[in-house]
């Protein structure tokens, strides 16, 4: 008998469980993103001349906090590290600034696009097409990257970048208070969408074909802001609320079907209760 109501129980917790697989991919995942990630967790080199040198009483008092305001910077966090940009051997103090090992010095206003956009491939593209690039390129006026982004302590853009004291350095804030306005509204509708879909993976719901839409219409929406070009801004952010209604579409579907999934294990399990309760019931009457 013990044996039998042993089984049920089994039975019940089986059937309560949804899907315990995608919950472990989703750790695992979400592993990987937050830990792996992390500086300790990679190899990044033991030392690194360049750093230490900067760092020190040789260095003229106005360049020496560059080490700590790289160090708070979002490149710090990604490895990007000095000679990423500058070029040079960070393992060598001595020749670590020769040409020969690819030192490339400080950019002039004008360079500035390329050396960051060696990286940055799409968004050099789309800004040296932009109006931003073209006056940079033709008079000088153009703001450059390090202009709208610093270039030590470089953070995480966001449209919030887009503001009155900056923007009107050199022109009015008509056109980019338009370009905010698009932007921010699908901001917004991004960040909801993404909220939602990680709601589905902590309850483990798979979701990755909605995932894999909506990380793909963020990249092309992000690198939109860099063409200045305000029609453009409007039309794409048009569209992009189009693509953005048929992912809250399907998350909502796997919201109603999770829900269904809830309702059926928990059928199960009163059935399987009460299936329980009966034997029980049969196996006390047949002992009596
Ligand atoms: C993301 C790319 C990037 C990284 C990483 C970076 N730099 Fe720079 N650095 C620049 C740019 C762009 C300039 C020129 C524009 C400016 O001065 O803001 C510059 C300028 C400098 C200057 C000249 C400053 C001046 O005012 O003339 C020094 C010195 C320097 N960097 C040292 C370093 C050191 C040391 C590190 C590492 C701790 C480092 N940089 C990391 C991009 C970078
Ligand atoms: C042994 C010390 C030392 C090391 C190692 C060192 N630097 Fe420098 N660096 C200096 C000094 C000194 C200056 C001149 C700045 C000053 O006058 O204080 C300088 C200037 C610079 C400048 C601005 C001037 C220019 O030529 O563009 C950059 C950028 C720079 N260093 C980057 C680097 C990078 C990147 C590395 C590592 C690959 C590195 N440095 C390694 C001592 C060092
Ligand atoms: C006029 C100001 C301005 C200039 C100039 C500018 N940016 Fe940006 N950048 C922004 C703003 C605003 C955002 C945020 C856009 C958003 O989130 O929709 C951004 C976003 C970014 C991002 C994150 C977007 C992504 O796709 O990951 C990167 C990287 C970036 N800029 C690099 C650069 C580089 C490299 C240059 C020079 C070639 C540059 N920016 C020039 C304002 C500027
Ligand atoms: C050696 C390659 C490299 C160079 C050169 C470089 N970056 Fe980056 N940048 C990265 C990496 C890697 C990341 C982190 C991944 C990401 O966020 O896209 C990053 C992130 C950024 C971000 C944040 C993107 C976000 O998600 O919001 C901005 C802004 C940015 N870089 C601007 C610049 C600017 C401005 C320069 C030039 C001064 C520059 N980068 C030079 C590699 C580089
Ligand atoms: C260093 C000066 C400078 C800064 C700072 C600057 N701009 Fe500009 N901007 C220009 C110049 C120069 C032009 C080209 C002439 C014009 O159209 O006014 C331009 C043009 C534009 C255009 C029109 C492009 C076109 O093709 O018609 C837009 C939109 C724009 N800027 C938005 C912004 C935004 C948003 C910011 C703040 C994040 C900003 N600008 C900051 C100098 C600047």
């Amino acid at each position: 008998m013990r044996y039998v109501l042993s089984l049920l129980v089994i039975a019940v917790m089986v059937a309560v469980q949804t899907s315990p697989a995608a919950a472990m991919a989703g750790y695992r995942e979400t592993f990987q993103k937050e830990f792996l990630s992390e500086p300790w967790a990679g190899d990044r080199e033991e030392s690194d001349a360049c750093i230490e040198c900067h760092a020190s009483d040789i260095i003229k008092s106005e360049f020496r906090a560059i080490p700590t305001e790289w160090k708070q910077s979002w490149h710090y966090q990604n490895d990007v590290s000095c000679h990423s940009c500058h070029g040079g051997d960070p393992k060598d103090a001595a020749t670590s600034m020769d040409p020969h090992r690819f030192f490339a010095g400080t950019p002039k206003p004008a360079q500035v696009p390329e050396f960051c956009g060696k990286c940055h491939i799409g968004i050099l593209k789309n800004y040296q097409e932009s109006g931003h690039g073209m006056a940079l390129k033709s008079s000088g006026k153009g703001p450059n990257c390090v202009t709208c982004h610093g270039s030590h302590n470089i953070q995480q853009a966001s449209i919030d970048i887009i503001n009155e004291k900056l923007c009107t350095k050199c022109h009015s804030y008509e056109r980019s208070k338009v370009m905010r306005q698009a932007l921010f509204l699908t901001e917004k509708k991004i960040e909801e969408l993404n909220n939602r879909l990680k709601q589905l993976k902590t309850e483990g719901m798979a979701a990755d074909e909605e995932e894999k839409s909506l990380f793909g219409t963020y990249g092309e929406f992000r690198a939109l802001f860099h063409t200045e070009d305000v029609s453009l801004v409007k039309k794409r952010t048009d569209e992009f609320t189009a693509k953005l209604d048929i992912i809250e579409k399907r998350i909502q579907d796997l919201f109603d079907e999770l829900r269904f999934r809830r309702n059926v294990s928990a059928f199960l399990a009163l059935i399987f209760m009460g299936m329980g309760a009966v034997i029980l019931l049969i196996a006390k009457t047949k002992k009596t």
